[in-house]
């Protein structure tokens, strides 16, 4: 079946979400994911969500429609959906990076490329430098060894 990236960005339902509650969506989406065959990386910058899934493309569909209606998160804007050609998030079935829960040295480089006029890391507008922002947590998550809201979905589901 053809295989697919799809990018979204949203904001929480709540002012930061909990860790439970990322726990929660870690462990459904590790589990979930590995089953239908997509990977992805899910970033935090406070508020806001930015998830890459690459799979085939009827999952991936499939679980974007039940991510939209998902009352933890809100104003889900699509970003690109696209069919692959070279596959970027093919590491885990899903990562966390939380930006602002990052060791100081990725987490300044990430500071210094994205900050806006608020001091806060805003998700970009452009798809390029969203992609960019993507590729640079997934090296940024690549080289450290995680912490709870920082890990694998494997490490947060069992802790
Ligand atoms: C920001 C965010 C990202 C999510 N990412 C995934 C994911 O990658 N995979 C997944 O199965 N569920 C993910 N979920 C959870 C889904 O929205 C949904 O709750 C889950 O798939 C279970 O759906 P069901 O109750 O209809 O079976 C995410 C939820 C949120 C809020």
């Amino acid at each position: 079946m053809q295989r697919c990236r799809l990018i979204y960005k949203s904001k929480s339902t709540s002012d930061v979400p909990s860790n439970d509650e990322i726990r929660d969506i870690m462990r459904t989406a590790t589990r979930h994911n590995a089953e239908k065959g997509i990977n992805g990386l899910l970033v935090l910058s406070g508020d806001r969500f930015l998830q890459v899934l690459e799979g085939p493309y009827r999952e991936v569909n499939a679980l974007f429609s039940r991510i939209v209606r998902d009352p933890r998160h809100q104003e889900v804007e699509l970003i690109t959906f696209e069919a692959l050609e070279t596959h970027y998030f093919d590491n885990w079935s899903m990562r966390l990076v939380d930006l602002y829960d990052l060791p100081s040295g990725p987490r300044e480089l990430l500071t210094k490329k994205y900050t806006n006029r608020n001091g806060s890391i805003t998700i970009p507008d452009h798809i390029h430098e969203v992609y960019s922002l993507l590729l640079d947590a997934k090296a940024a998550c690549a080289s450290s060894p995680g912490t709870p809201r920082t890990g694998s979905a494997e490490a947060a589901s069992t802790g």
